[in-house]
């Protein structure tokens, strides 16, 4: 058995007995040992507690780690991403600068459909390759679990090529890696006057496909003005569900039009984006067992308002953190800096950031029982900080990467 103890670590962070989703005002309860130490055994988490508690006789072959000075976290669970694209998109950033709105860009045939054209006319060989490299990136960004959905695709080849690369990226990552189909991300220009018609493609000839093949965890659809309407995200959903696809739905970053309360009826795993919220959708969703992820670069880097953590904690929602990595609306899967802004623009607590992307991410991807926190029998997917003096450096110092090192199911990335 290879055993590995971390002896002297200055703080170890987010160490729980019980596993659970944290809502509102749990959020800010981030429960920590002060000089501590950490058994891994097998890439899993064997023990944990007090120096002073650290029995004498640990087997002697363990490999000794000293983390003075440092502080161990679990990996980031990054809940939400686009990240197999082909291109990036810096013409619209141009555009963007210019004046021109996210809604305009979309309706000159940019945006999605930017990301249409670039992807169908990529292999697959070399959207893997493109892919690995940003899985690689964040997994030293701390980022230790990711959900990553199609939706460039918009066809039934390019939608299938985009899960078979998740597929792949699945099958080589040591990260855990959930896939969600979004082929209701736009119409794509054949059937931009035709909706049943593609409505009828996602259901009767993709659904299948991707259910015999298991490409998929989720189904996801972008509820909002000019894309899918709430009775269309309803019918594809509710044929993604027969298949056993839980939904994981787009909604509210532009408008209120009601998809909180549908992807709540429809019991949704998580609603993602949420900038722009009525008192009585945080009401909902505040009353729902759903849970709310908030994506706080998109609104940085599309300029729109921040989503109202503030209001969505008090009221005793859900809330969980994610990337939203993809080239229109965050070319970033950095999720310290997701951290960062989370604390620092939406005013939540260090603490409620770092619940927020870890644990409750773990739950938006349905991988609580094994990531999240530090509790035995959990993978060791671990984030050793450089010497901070608390944990609250991590988003205080926002451009600098506190990172020392970075650990996937015991092993460390090099
Ligand atoms: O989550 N808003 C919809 N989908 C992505 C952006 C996709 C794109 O612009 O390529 C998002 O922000
Ligand atoms: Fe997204």
């Amino acid at each position: 058995m290879a055993t590995t103890v971390i002896t002297n670590i200055k703080q170890l962070v987010n160490t729980r007995k019980e596993n659970r989703m944290l809502r509102g005002k749990e959020l800010a309860d981030l429960p920590c040992i002060d000089n501590a130490y950490l058994i891994i055994e097998d890439g899993v988490i064997a023990e944990f507690g007090e120096m002073q508690e650290l029995k004498a006789n640990i087997n002697h072959r363990a490999t000794a780690i000293d983390g003075s000075g440092q502080f161990v976290l679990p990996a980031w669970c990054d809940s939400h991403t686009h990240l197999v694209f082909s291109g990036s998109r810096e013409e619209e950033f141009v555009d963007k600068i210019k004046g021109l709105s996210y809604a305009e860009i979309n309706a000159k045939g940019g945006g999605i459909l930017n990301s249409t054209k670039k992807l169908n006319a990529t292999s697959e060989d070399v959207l893997f390759n493109l892919a690995w490299k940003r899985l690689e990136e964040i997994s030293l960004l701390g980022t230790g679990a990711v959900e990553i959905k199609s939706g460039y695709g918009l066809t039934l080849d390019g939608e299938l090529k985009m899960l078979r690369v998740i597929k792949r990226l699945r099958g080589k990552s040591n990260l855990t890696i959930k896939s969600t189909f979004l082929a209701a991300h736009s119409y794509p220009v054949e059937y931009r006057e035709n909706h049943p018609g593609y409505i009828d493609l996602i259901i009767h000839k993709m659904l299948p496909t991707i259910a015999a093949e298991k490409l998929a965890d989720y189904i996801d659809v972008f509820c909002e003005k000019g894309f899918f309407n709430v009775e269309e995200m309803e019918t594809i959903c509710k044929a993604g569900m027969s298949y056993g696809l839980k939904p994981k739905l787009h909604v509210n970053q532009l408008n209120s039009i009601g998809g909180i309360q549908s992807g709540i009826r429809m019991n949704a795993l998580s609603l993602d984006h949420l900038e722009t919220m009525t008192e009585d959708d945080i009401t909902a969703l505040s009353q729902s067992e759903t849970i709310g992820t908030l994506l706080p670069t998109a609104a940085f880097f599309l300029r729109m308002p921040f989503q109202p953590a503030r209001q969505l904690i008090d009221a005793g929602c859900v809330v969980a953190l994610a990337s939203d990595y993809n080239p229109g609306s965050s070319p970033s899967g950095n999720m310290n800096f997701v951290v960062a802004l989370s604390c620092i623009q939406l005013k939540m607590l260090p603490e409620e950031a770092i619940n927020a992307a870890t644990l409750n991410g773990a739950y938006a991807l349905q991988l609580e029982k094994e990531l999240g926190s530090i509790s035995v029998g959990k993978k060791a997917n671990l984030i050793f900080t450089k010497k901070i003096p608390s944990a609250a450096s991590l988003p205080y110092n926002f451009g600098t990467n506190l990172i020392d090192k970075v650990m996937i199911g015991g092993e460390f990335l090099s």
